[in-house]
């Protein structure tokens, strides 16, 4: 009778959670990177990953606290325990799935180039790109992509963070940038009316580089918080509240 009786307390202990097994965590991210994640004039950690982070554990029942970690040391905080997960637009592909587990993909945008509304620049002839500098985040597939097709063509800037290549950019010492498309969209076209284009096609090929869409990383041995974030965001999508934060960040 006393089993049993722990194993009752055992069972209402938990009763809040739909996943027993899976425990409050922090999660990594990188901050800014506008309109996925950034801060609010207050100081307040926002943005598409943000708001839907927060719902897949809401959803699961667990609580979440969000750990600002510079990008091109996400994955090491994540091995240290810094944070048990990174959702911080990583986009899936075979390089980081030999170091961490991805969930199921959240959001699939494709890579663009944006440059000064006076460029010239042409796409996608590479040629056009011969001795010009090019702005990219530091660690990014875009860095990867870009040192690999230009990087012996063309002058290639690294920054720390999204914004500081942005800043770079407003200051005429970059002739084009490559980014995930709706960073560039939100920081470049829609905040500056007029004074950047997009050159050239949305890119998503090839895959090495463009991977498979933006997922949530965890450790390798965390197959069972994977799964329930998989879960979580089956049943957001089903239930529309994926949708809902997605028109507050895409559709606005
Ligand atoms: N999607 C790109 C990648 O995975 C860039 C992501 C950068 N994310 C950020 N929060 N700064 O390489």
């Amino acid at each position: 009778q006393t089993i049993l009786g722990i194993s009752l307390i055992g069972a209402t202990l938990f009763a809040g959670s739909a996943n027993a097994d899976v425990r409050d965590i922090r999660i990594g991210v990188d901050v800014p990177y506008e309109p996925m994640e950034f801060r609010t004039p207050d100081g307040e950690l926002t943005g598409f990953d943000i708001e839907l982070g927060n719902a897949l554990c809401a959803e699961i029942g667990i609580q979440c606290e969000w750990v600002v970690q510079g990008w091109d040391g996400i994955i090491p905080g994540l091995m240290a325990r810094k944070y048990d997960a990174i959702m911080s637009s990583m986009t899936i592909n075979d390089d980081r799935r030999k170091q961490v587990l991805f969930s199921d993909p959240y959001f699939t945008p494709p890579s663009a180039w944006f440059a000064p509304a006076a460029s010239d620049i042409e796409m996608p002839y590479p040629q056009t790109l011969e001795g010009m500098t090019i702005g990219v985040q530091r660690g990014t597939l875009q860095d990867n992509y870009v040192t690999d097709n230009f990087g012996d063509v063309a002058d290639v800037n690294r920054y720390a963070t999204a914004d500081d290549m942005v800043l770079d950019m407003d200051a005429g010492r970059l002739d084009i940038v490559f980014l995930d498309f709706p960073v560039g969209k939100a920081t470049l076209i829609d905040s500056k009316a007029g004074d950047y284009k997009v050159i050239g096609e949305m890119i998503t090929e090839p895959k090495e580089y463009f991977g498979d869409g933006f997922g949530i990383a965890f450790r390798q041995r965390d197959e069972e918080l994977a799964n329930a974030f998989n879960e979580a965001l089956a049943t957001l999508k089903d239930n529309g509240t994926y949708q809902e934060i997605y028109s507050d960040y895409f559709e606005a």
